[in-house]
């Protein structure tokens, strides 16, 4: 059984929470794109875990998690990671990189910090993690593989040619800043290999196991839809492609083979760095949701902008996805907003729209068309069945559901595993629980 888990708006749909939910009875999960610019939570038994590049099954111990061809990986943060959560008791023996999966090295952070600047009031808000310039050089034929750190004459000859041909002069020339040293990227990239060189595989065997004995196979998504390279706000956007059939050139997972595709979304919405965001509160309601809601980048700590739920963006990734359930996480954090708007349009020269356009000047001066609901006074922390909830809260989920074109089958009522409705069986709880 295959399941590809997506964000379906802009990245921190509490994807974390949920692959964790689902980890407990999957076989493998996969990190199939993106790179250190993702922080996905986990809050176990009061434990709270904050994972860049290792998949969030990592907490169960017979869950195989594998970061995938498609990722773009810095294994100086890998390392630190692994180091960080085996200092918590948590294994990671059963974390396996693909030797296919490209490295950020040390001169993509720098472009990405520089192209950044040269940008100037056109920045992008990127996370300044090397992931744009990573996946140019991966596109470039120029980039280097999580395999090379295997062959260390192959890559101190590739290092000389990249470094020596492409990359200073392009520091030196263009940036006016100082070159890298080639003898102490090797030095330091050798001493990764070392302590790397134990999870490092060609994964395709791997994988092909898996699919041949029926496994629960699950593709944790990084970032989200509206931040895909083609199908978000471009430029605004990271460079890979988060909606659902990146997860598959990221795993090497052919499509016939997938079951399910689960779609994550916020109860509101929310959005971190620049760009078009039609439903954005720049008011007293957005300052009380973004602080009840910890709204606050887990890689970068920067404030993400917060907005009503917009269902044109919901209805649109839904599609693109073929998403076939919603989890809609933090409702809670809604409680006590009275009232709540949902964006069921965008009008633009009076014209309607019921989906995002491409072009983004358009979409940066649309106007949402809001539906608005009654609101609920009290806490949904405690609820662990759609009962629970009172009516107000159901009614709101209903709608979510009913504009968006899929059926919500997982409620998230707090950070923590146990604070979670399923809302109905057969459902993702049932998948869940399905045999390895
Ligand atoms: P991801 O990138 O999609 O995995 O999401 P992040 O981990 O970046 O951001 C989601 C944040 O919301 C984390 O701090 C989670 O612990 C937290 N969270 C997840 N689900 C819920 C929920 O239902 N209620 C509340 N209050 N917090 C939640
Ligand atoms: P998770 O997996 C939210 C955003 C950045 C920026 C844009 C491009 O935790 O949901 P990049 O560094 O990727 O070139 O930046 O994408 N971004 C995210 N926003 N959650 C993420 O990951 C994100 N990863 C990238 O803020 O706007
Ligand atoms: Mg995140």
């Amino acid at each position: 059984m295959v399941t590809i888990l997506v964000g379906g708006q802009w990245g921190d749909e509490g994807k974390g929470k949920i692959i964790d939910l689902l980890s407990e009875r999957a076989g493998m999960v996969i990190r199939s794109q993106g790179g250190n610019n993702a922080g996905h939570t986990v809050v176990s038994h009061g434990q709270e875990f904050r994972f860049h590049l290792i998949p969030s099954g990592i907490l169960y111990p017979s869950t195989t998690c594998v970061i995938g061809n498609g990722v773009v990986l810095d294994p100086r943060v890998l390392l630190e990671e692994m180091d960080h959560v085996q200092a918590r008791g948590v294994s990671v023996d059963h974390l396996v990189i693909s030797d296919r999966a490209h490295m950020i090295m040390p001169w993509h952070p720098i472009l990405d910090q520089l192209e950044e600047g040269q940008r100037g009031d056109d920045r992008l808000g990127t996370t300044w993690r090397g992931i744009g310039p990573a996946y140019a050089d991966k596109v470039r034929r120029i980039g280097f593989r999580v395999g090379d750190l295997q062959k260390p004459r192959f890559l101190q000859k590739k290092l000389e040619f990249v470094l020596g041909k492409v990359v200073n002069p392009l520091l030196q020339d263009l940036y006016r800043v100082a070159p890298l040293d080639r003898d102490q990227i090797l030095a330091t990239y050798a001493a990764y290999g070392e302590r790397l060189d134990p999870f490092i595989q060609d994964i395709f065997p791997l994988i092909q196991g898996a699919l041949n004995r029926r496994d629960n196979i699950l593709l944790e998504g990084a970032q989200g839809s509206m931040l895909d390279l083609d199908f978000g706000t471009y430029p605004y956007v990271t460079s890979s492609s988060p909606s659902a059939g990146g997860a598959l050139t990221g795993s090497g997972i052919p499509p016939s083979r997938v079951d399910t595709t689960i779609g994550v979304y916020k109860a509101f919405s929310t959005r971190v760095g620049y760009g078009p965001m039609p439903t954005e509160l720049v008011d007293a309601t957005g300052d009380r949701i973004r602080e009840v809601g910890k709204e606050y980048g887990t890689t970068t700590g920067r404030a993400r902008r917060v907005g009503w739920f917009d269902a044109v963006v919901a209805r649109y990734t839904v599609a693109l996805n073929g998403i076939g359930s919603i989890a809609l996480t933090k409702l809670d954090v809604l409680d006590g907003v009275d009232p709540i708007r949902i964006c069921a349009a965008y009008r633009r020269k009076g014209v309607l729209h019921d989906h995002p356009m491409s072009n983004i000047s358009h979409l940066k001066h649309c106007e949402p068309v809001y539906e608005e609901l009654s609101g609920w006074q009290a806490s949904t922390r405690a609820a662990r069945r759609a009962a629970d909830l009172p009516d107000a809260a159901r009614r709101y989920i209903a709608r979510v559901a009913e504009l968006s074109g899929a059926p919500v089958e997982v409620v998230s009522v707090g950070p923590g595993r146990e604070e979670t409705l399923w809302m109905k069986e057969p459902s993702l709880a049932g998948l869940a629980r399905e045999a390895r």
